[in-house]
């Protein structure tokens, strides 16, 4: 009888603590903005809703990071971010990022080139969401799409 009562909480259990170690496992997220970049700001906040741990860096200029992280002219948008290893430009959905992290694809990052209204951050009351890919690159300039939105 007991043990009929038992099995049932133990599972459940057994349940949420592996679910609280698959958050424990998202890697850090370093992000580097320019101080007054609102929509860079909303990113974060929509990064953080999904789990993820956001640390911010604010720099006037982010022309040298962009170079630093190999992130091209046609893949770039406002903030750069790095997570797991790999580059975050602009406005990736988490969903995306998450999806990249378990995938562990042979690239350098992921972009969302430019800033398409409606992606993550970039949402417009009363505007219909733009069409946009998240771009796959990798150090040597190859770009193909990872996802679409
Ligand atoms: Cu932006
Ligand atoms: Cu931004």
């Amino acid at each position: 009888m007991i043990q009929n009562r038992i099995a049932p909480l133990f599972i459940a259990l057994l349940i949420l603590s592996s679910c609280q170690s698959r958050q424990e496992a998202l890697p850090e997220v370093a992000v580097y903005k320019t101080p007054t970049c609102g929509c860079c700001s909303k990113w974060v906040d929509h990064m953080r809703e999904a789990g993820f741990t956001v640390n911010t860096t604010d720099l006037d200029d982010l022309s040298s990071i962009k170079d630093q992280f190999s992130v091209a002219p046609e893949n770039q948008s406002c903030h750069t971010a790095v997570v797991g290893g790999y580059v975050v430009e602009g406005h990736v959905p988490a969903d995306v990022v998450r999806r990249m992290l378990s995938e562990k694809p042979d690239i350098a990052g992921i972009a969302v080139p430019g800033m398409p209204i409606g992606s993550p951050g970039m949402e417009v009351e009363g505007r219909p969401a733009d069409r946009y890919d998240v771009v796959a690159f990798d150090k040597n300039g190859h770009r193909h799409v990872y996802a679409k939105r």
